[in-house]
């Protein structure tokens, strides 16, 4: 490619994307680069600056496979092994391992699990992904993707042999073809002068150079001192790309050899500031490897935080001077340099070259260092060994920096710290041995790619003295009082950061301790008991050794006959290649605009002034819309207690005091106020999303704050559970397209409610529904997160459309979403609760408090979810509980899985905790002793029928082994003091229904086109969770029994293999208001039910239309059954309707009693999990999860599951059977409330501004998370008469 004028402030991936004008999903790349030899790595395509490219190979996921050629070998595993749900993060995902498998075509289980962690999924639970890449390792299979057992290269005996199926090949060989990549020859010959071109960018605003000398870099620094010299762009990236900042001038000393290289000699190490982090790696390994150990502890303790640091793609451009140079508190390196008292170079181009030793005075201040105006950094030089004390470094917290993590203040010195190891007078023995001692530690919240709480770097030389337990105390006291957090610091967690600095030094004195006694130096070993530290958390397993279960189909089960097999996701191949397409892919039209919102940055304010001034002279400008331009009602969402914009009808205040159009002034002069942090006020529009973007900036909101600001619902309360980001990958979207013809509006939207959204935008543009279309492709993940909070995107665009009459389109920033979309509600609890000395409950008093936000939405009906769940699976003779929703000044909280559900099960798991505590039995004995019990009556009246809950307890423990390993926790719990260990086991039941029983119903329209192909339409949406793969698979199954194998017994055979319907001749386009109307929202687990018995009964009509002519022609194929019928002149389309029936439920609203039967029936399952725990630090692991899960007899298993493992795939196969299709949604739900429970936690300032935005700051579980095993099962023999095929 030859760019004529590449843009500097361009990233690769908006290139890609859109001048380039290729749809790629990457957003991770491959990129090959040739100095010498070529070179491969993966990157992060957002950080990455396009003309950072030049010279580069760049490969894309649709460079290495697609459905039209032939699929990569690793698309092909993923797609097989059901590692893709959404598919957002899909593409991501398989470029981290092609570039894995590039330079290492047999990788080890670990090497994948590096690889993938700077990789997210939000849907599948990450067991599926890493069983299918499993099949890469040589560990278990040979690298043949038939494992062991399949393998053709391994014999087996005549007897194995007879009991083997035929082989079949699931998935084609690695290749070399797969390895390699063809290097492009032109770039071949311009990359031998890369090294010794300097360039020059010049672009809108920012003007970038490529020196390849130290010259040049020092003489272009020293003339342009507030040059920023990016290198990886990791933290620059950030600062550009999120928050919006422009450095005009950038230097990179990418090419600068002279300061990339590691130079090892007696004098230490050398580190050139620009060597790239995965390079220090590698070399630092091979220098640990060759020499002794004590000579190399500093390396080490930079290898172990260097594998924790960021993820493959960062460490593959981040540089060691950037870490440094950033001066940035979260630094896991700057501690390890400073213990060390390493020396940094720092050069000017007039005067040469100026040594620092890396200490306190380096770091004068927040994101500070001692470097003059104009300098480079040239090499960080490490002496090995000259340091005289222990060097404690901590991340203090700065409370005046809003979102920061800010300044280490280390006043532990060393200075103090030699001091008083002398006066503890240490064993001069010691000396001789060894001279000093050194380790680093880090704590963060998740395990994978997150900034550190705490890190510390500790050292310690001895002279004299002992190294005693008296120690600990002494430097107890000193730390407690040099390492206070003040109790607001941002972040929180006061208390146990800092005690987490007294753990990490108690940590290090065993460490010293058990070194000094192995050397002979003591005698003195450490405790039996405090081995335990020395071994890794959870131990040296390696993650996801798992297995699935499921009930086996039948064997006379037609072929073709899909239901109950785990047929792929049916958009699976396209998630894999990219080629899946979301609404940001959809090509832009000519006259497109861009939307970007402007928000209020206060929680309750009025709003005085809205300045464009600035706005409307930056490039790209077209208008500016607010509540002025709204030509229907302001008023939405499902209540209605939503705005389009901030215009003071919402809240305390009168609606708009005065409004006028000041033209000269470019102002808007009025009154309205605003009730969260991010309510939008109004939209500027351009013609590109950075224009938009940079526009919007420049709005200036003048607020006056108004009293009170109501944030939390904190009060006295037994049960506090904190809200949850919905995360889900493709962030809240929508492109609006008017036809001016008609008054019609089109929308493509990422929804989970494509009728609430025409509701919507017909009331805000004031026309009827029938003008708006709403179409519904697919989501990148939903979650609830979509089911009403799109209006705050959707309704802005409609009336932006309007005015401009042009197609608009808006993707919010991730920062956007999390700030503006709400998120799960939390929850508080107070309860009394009752029970005799046995344990069994007689009563149950429970008030119950969600953080609502600013509008009522759907807060109402997920407290009642929250009600009906609150007594957990358990009889409550006497029971009142009471609900609370409370409004308050953040942004409306809203529907997230589970709908107040898994907060309410939570309280009832905790009295019944309380209870086993009080009378010290297990929590486990309290839980059975008060179950229900089939026929049994809930407090609500609802007659528990096929109560299976009880087979999923058993078998939940009989499978996870319970007892057994509860006996073997006790013992290893009563040998380790800091280690601990503890098992338990939850059952759960949760009611399929909505209970806003008008939404129980659904519609579908299905079209059987002369060629027998079919178009499938219904209400639902697809987000990932399979449901249009079910569908499908429920579509055939109809067919096929009613046309083909009922109706036609004798040829029953034949008929099921030669007529029936392959899932693959059924299309679901789109879902569109446009075909089937008045949707209710995809939630609530009962998509495939209420869809799958409209389309059931569509299907019904079309084979009753065809009966007659299938009965005259018993043997016609499909295809020639459906020409006949239309030559018939029979209607070969229907639409088809489903209701809920029998659901009621009778709520006095005065006396608050209620009775009925509110859902259809109930899903039921338990769980068991062990977790290890790290008492020094709270760290924990969770070492095995086993679930038995009652689903019915499940329409598609590796949907249901959260993908089969390659094991279970081979059971089956086995078998000669097919696969079920549950796993995901269940593994992936299990991840996603672990998040809730152990991970997540959204933080709000005092100001009501939400902490917590963008990956950085809020972390979901990783892959390092996956449950060490992971155990599924669906319980066996389960019909469920009341939904579609007898599923749940
Ligand atoms: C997803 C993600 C994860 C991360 N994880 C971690 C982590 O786990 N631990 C951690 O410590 N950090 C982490 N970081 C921060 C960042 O990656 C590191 O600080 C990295 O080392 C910065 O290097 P860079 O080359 O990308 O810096 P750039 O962004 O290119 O530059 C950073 C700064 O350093 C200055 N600079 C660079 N080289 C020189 C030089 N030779 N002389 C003078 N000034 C110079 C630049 O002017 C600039 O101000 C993470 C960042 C991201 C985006
Ligand atoms: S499949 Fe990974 S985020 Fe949806």
């Amino acid at each position: 490619v030859t760019e004529p004028h590449p843009e500097p402030e361009t990233s690769l991936i908006v290139y890609l994307r859109t001048k380039l004008g290729q749809v790629t999903k990457s957003d991770r790349v491959s990129i090959d680069i040739y100095i010498f030899k070529i070179t491969h790595f993966s990157v992060n395509s957002c950080l990455a600056p396009v003309v950072s490219m030049h010279d580069c190979a760049v490969t894309t996921v649709e460079g290495i496979g697609s459905t039209k050629t032939k699929l990569h070998a690793v698309q092909e595993r993923l797609w097989k092994f059901h590692g893709s749900q959404c598919g957002f993060c899909t593409p991501g995902i398989v470029m981290s391992m092609y570039a894995l498998l590039r330079n290492n075509s047999s990788p080890k289980m670990p090497n994948i699990e590096t690889c993938l962690q700077g990789n997210l999924c939000r849907c599948t639970g990450y067991r599926p992904i890493l069983g299918a890449f499993k099949t890469f390792t040589d560990e278990q299979n040979g690298g043949c993707p038939m494992l062991r057992k399949r393998c053709c290269n391994i014999s087996l005996t005549p007897s194995e042999r007879s009991t083997k199926p035929t082989i079949v090949r699931i998935a084609t060989k690695l290749t070399t073809r797969h390895r390699s990549r063809y290097f492009p020859p032109e770039l071949l010959i311009t990359s031998r002068n890369h090294a010794a071109t300097p360039l020059k960018f010049v672009g809108e605003r920012v003007t970038w150079y490529r020196p390849t000398t130290l010259d040049q870099l020092t003489d272009l620094k020293e003339k342009y001192p507030d040059a920023q010299l990016v290198v990886g762009n990791t933290e620059i990236g950030i600062e550009t790309g999120v928050k919006g900042r422009c450095h005009p001038l950038i230097v990179t000393p990418a090419a600068v050899e002279e300061i990339s290289f590691v130079k090892n000699d007696q004098s230490g190490i050398e580190i050139g500031a620009a060597c790239i982090l995965s390079n220090l790696v590698q070399q630092l390994n091979k220098i640990v490897e060759e020499k002794e150990e004590h000579l190399t502890q500093p390396l080490s303790a930079i290898l172990e935080m260097l594998h924790w640091f960021g993820g493959d793609q960062i460490r593959n451009v981040a540089v060691i001077g950037g870490n440094i140079m950033t001066a940035s508190p979260i630094s896991d390196l700057n501690p390890i340099l400073m213990a060390c008292c390493a020396t940094a170079t720092f050069m000017l181009h007039s005067r040469g070259t100026r040594k620092v030793t890396m200490n306190q005075s380096f770091f004068p201040g927040y994101r500070k260092t001692c470097a003059m105006k104009g300098e480079v950094s040239d090499s960080i030089h490490e002496k090995g060994g000259e340091s005289i004390a222990v060097f404690c470094y901590f991340i203090k917290q700065n409370s005046n920096s809003s979102l920061s993590w800010p300044i280490c203040i280390c006043k532990l010195t060393v200075a103090t710290w030699a001091h008083s190891c002398l006066n503890l007078c240490i064993n001069t023995l010691i000396c001789e041995l060894r001279a000093w001692y050194m380790k680093a530690y880090m704590q963060s919240k998740r395990r994978e790619d997150d900034i550190a709480i705490v890190n510390a770097a500790l050292r310690v030389k001895f002279y004299h003295g002992e190294w005693k337990d008296e120690l600990i105390d002494d430097v107890a006291a000193w730390m407690r009082e040099d390492f206070k957090l003040e109790q607001n610091a941002p972040g929180g967690m006061a208390e146990y950061r800092e005690a987490l600095a007294l753990s990490f030094f108690f940590k290090f004195y065993i460490h010293v301790k058990d070194c000094l006694c192995k050397e002979g130096a003591t005698k003195d070993e450490i405790a039996s008991e405090e081995q335990c530290t020395k071994v890794p958390l959870g131990g040296n397993h390696p993650v996801s050794l798992s297995t699935q279960t499921w009930e086996e189909i039948p064997e006379n089960q037609p072929k073709d006959n899909s239901v109950g097999r785990p047929l792929p996701h049916s958009s699976g191949q396209l998630h894999v290649t990219g080629e899946a397409k979301y609404l940001d892919d959809i090509t832009p039209y000519a006259d497109e605009l861009y939307m970007c919102l402007v928000t209020s940055t206060r929680c309750h304010a009025y709003v005085r002034d809205v300045n464009l001034a600035d706005a409307m002279t930056s490039p790209g400008y077209v208008t500016y819309v607010d509540h002025c331009d709204i030509p229907g009602s302001n008023e939405c969402g499902v209540m209605k207690g939503d705005l389009v914009f901030a215009n003071g009808k919402f809240g305390l205040h009168l609606y708009y005091i005065y409004c006028k159009w000041l033209l000269e002034r470019s102002t808007y002069i009025y009154i309205c106020s605003v009730t969260c942090v991010g309510q939008v006020i109004g939209a500027v529009i351009a013609d590109t999303c950075a224009h938009a973007q940079r526009a919007a900036q420049l709005v200036k909101v003048t607020h006056e704050d108004i009293f009170p600001r109501i944030l939390t619902i904190e009060f006295y309360w037994k049960v506090r559970i904190a809200g949850q980001e919905h995360f889900y990958l493709e962030t809240q979207a929508c492109l609006v397209v008017p036809q001016l013809e008609s008054g019609q509006m089109e929308i493509y939207c990422s929804s989970q409610s494509p009728t609430s959204l025409q509701d919507d935008a017909a009331s805000v543009l004031g026309i009827e529904s029938n003008k708006v279309i709403v179409r519904v492709k697919r989501m990148g993940g939903g979650f609830g997160g979509k089911g009403t909070r799109y209006i705050v995107v959707s309704n802005p665009a409609v009336v932006a459309a309007k005015k401009c009459g042009r197609p608009i389109r808006c993707m919010l920033t991730r920062q956007e979403d999390m700030l503006i979309s709400g998120q799960r509600h939390s929850f508080y609890a107070k309860y009394k609760v009752g029970f005799t000395k046995e344990g069994k409950l007689t009563s149950l008093v429970n008030n119950i408090y969600s953080n609502a936000g600013n509008s009522l939405d759907v807060s109402i009906p997920v407290m009642e979810r929250a009600l009906y769940h609150s007594g957990g699976c358990y009889r409550i003779p006497n029971i009142a509980i009471a609900g609370h929703v409370c409004k308050t000044n953040i942004p409306s909280n809203t529907a997230f899985r589970g709908f107040g559900a898994p907060q309410a099960m939570l309280i009832a798991e905790d009295w019944i905790s309380g209870i086993a505590a009080k009378l010290g039995i297990s929590a486990e004995k309290v839980r059975e002793i008060n179950m229900y019990k089939e026929g049994d009556s809930t407090y609500y009246g609802q007659v528990l029928e096929s109560f299976n809950l009880p087979r999923c307890w058993q078998e939940c423990y009989q499978k996870s082994n319970f007892n057994e390993r509860k006996e073997k926790i006790e013992e290893y719990n009563s040998k380790n003091r800091w280690r601990k260990r503890g098992i338990s086991c939850i059952p759960t039941k949760y009611g399929i229904s909505f209970t806003e029983f008008f939404l129980n119903q659904a519609g579908a329209l299905v079209q059987v086109y002369k060629d027998g192909s079919v178009l499938l339409t219904h209400g639902g949406t697809e987000m990932g969770q399979g449901l249009h793969t079910k569908m499908i698979q429920v579509f055939p199954r109809y067919i096929g029994n009613n046309v083909v194998v009922k109706k036609c017994s004798v040829q029953l055979k034949v008929a099921s293999t030669c007529l029936g319907i392959p899932a693959s001749r059924i299309h679901i386009s789109s879902t569109s208001t446009e075909t089937v109307p008045n949707t209710s929202p995809t939630a609530g687990s009962v998509g495939s039910d209420l869809n799958g018995m409209a389309i059931k009964e569509a299907c019904e009509k079309i084979v009753g239309r065809i009966k007659p002519l299938r009965k005259n022609f018993p043997k016609l194929s499909w295809d020639d059954l459906i020409i006949k019928a239309y030559l018939e002149r029979i209607s070969l389309s229907a639409t088809g309707f489903y209701k809920t029936p029998d659901i009621y439920c009778n709520w006095d609203q005065d006396s608050g009693e209620c009775f009925g039967r509110p859902f259809d029936y109930f899903t039921y399952g338990a769980a068991v999990s062990e977790v290890e725990i790290d008492c020094l630090t709270g760290d924990h692991v969770v070492l095995q999860t086993d679930i038995v899960m009652d689903v019915g007899g499940s329409l598609n298993p590796a949907v249901d599951i959260g993908q089969v493992s390659l094991t279970a795939y081979f059971i089956l196969s086995r078998s000669n059977s097919s696969l079920p299709n549950y796993f995901p949604q269940i593994e992936g739900a299990f991840m996603q409330g672990y998040g809730m429970m152990m991970l997540e936690e959204p933080l709000i300032n005092e100001r009501g501004e939400l902490l917590t935005r963008g990956p950085g700051a809020y972390k979901i579980p990783g892959f390092g998370d996956c449950p060490r095993r992971f155990n599924v099962h669906l319980l066996q023999n389960s019909r469920n008469k009341r939904a579609i095929f007898s599923s749940k």
